[in-house]
């Protein structure tokens, strides 16, 4: 069984800048480090966008060392938070194709495709709703036209719908529906997807999707809030997903809880 490893929004920043009071590279290497530790076996591993804080040089560049030491194939994405020119500046060697940084491979009987959902350049201000041209849902539907039966899964930063936390739903994929149409069209796929910062999961328009939070700082289950920005302390997290023969199984684990590896039955009475 091969198996992938995800981790989405690591959201860098320059040493000594933290974010409600974490550092993103602490966070990220004691992501990294639980995971590779009890997953040494996974095929690649996929970083679902906002890999910086503010997109800048300074931030992928404390980033490249932390993935360069990551012992299997690294599969970085772009978020809203990121920059294209400034990423592909410091990791020329990412997979991408078209100009963008968009990808697609065979782990077995299952295609990877990861997408590249950044809107610009020109990048407007404080806009960080997702896009997906014409030319990257060609890439799309090409890759899922050409998998010769495979099951598949889509990566993408943005989901392309509603979650019910407003803030969020805002700042969504701006061409949802073209997406999830084409979706549903090819089927035998899973969605995941970060950008929320909470691990969630479902189903739309017959889509079946995953969200998952971040190594870092995570959202709040707040249903009423427009604020993107509301964030919480909870530990950081990684996604694994199980590729099975008959399907996709994705787990989420949190690392750095204390006193949750306590294994035995019943406390006596
Ligand atoms: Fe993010």
């Amino acid at each position: 069984m091969d198996k992938l490893l995800f981790i989405t929004d690591t959201h860098m920043t320059e040493a000594g800048r933290f974010i409600i009071g974490l550092d993103p590279a602490a966070r990220l290497q004691a992501v990294l480090d639980a995971a590779l530790a009890a997953h040494a076996d996974v095929a690649a591993l996929v970083i679902l966008g906002d890999l910086t804080h503010n997109g800048t040089e300074a931030e992928y560049r404390r980033l490249k060392p932390l993935l360069d030491a990551v012992p299997i194939p690294v599969i970085p994405m772009l978020g809203n938070h990121d920059r294209r020119a400034a990423f592909q500046k410091v990791f020329p060697d990412a997979p991408q194709a078209e100009g963008f940084v968009q990808s697609m491979r065979d782990i077995g009987e299952t295609r990877l495709i990861t997408l590249d959902s950044l809107d610009g350049p020109p990048y407007p201000d404080d806009h960080h709703a997702g896009r997906l041209c014409d030319t990257r849902l060609r890439f799309l539907d090409k890759a899922l036209a050409t998998r010769a039966g495979r099951q598949a899964i889509v990566c993408i930063h943005h989901p392309p719908f509603d979650t019910g936390i407003i803030g969020m739903d805002m700042i969504k994929l701006a061409e949802g529906d073209a997406f999830l149409d084409l979706l549903a069209r090819h089927g035998n796929l899973h969605l995941v997807c970060g950008h929320v910062h909470r691990t969630m999961s479902g189903s739309t328009r017959g889509v079946p999707w995953t969200i998952l939070k971040s190594p870092c700082h995570q959202g709040v289950l707040d249903l009423t809030s427009p604020d993107a920005h509301l964030s919480t302390n909870e530990p950081g997290a990684y996604g694994l997903a199980l590729l099975m023969g008959d399907g996709i199984v994705i787990h989420s684990e949190d690392v750095g809880l204390k006193g949750v590896r306590i294994f035995g039955g019943y406390d006596a009475e």
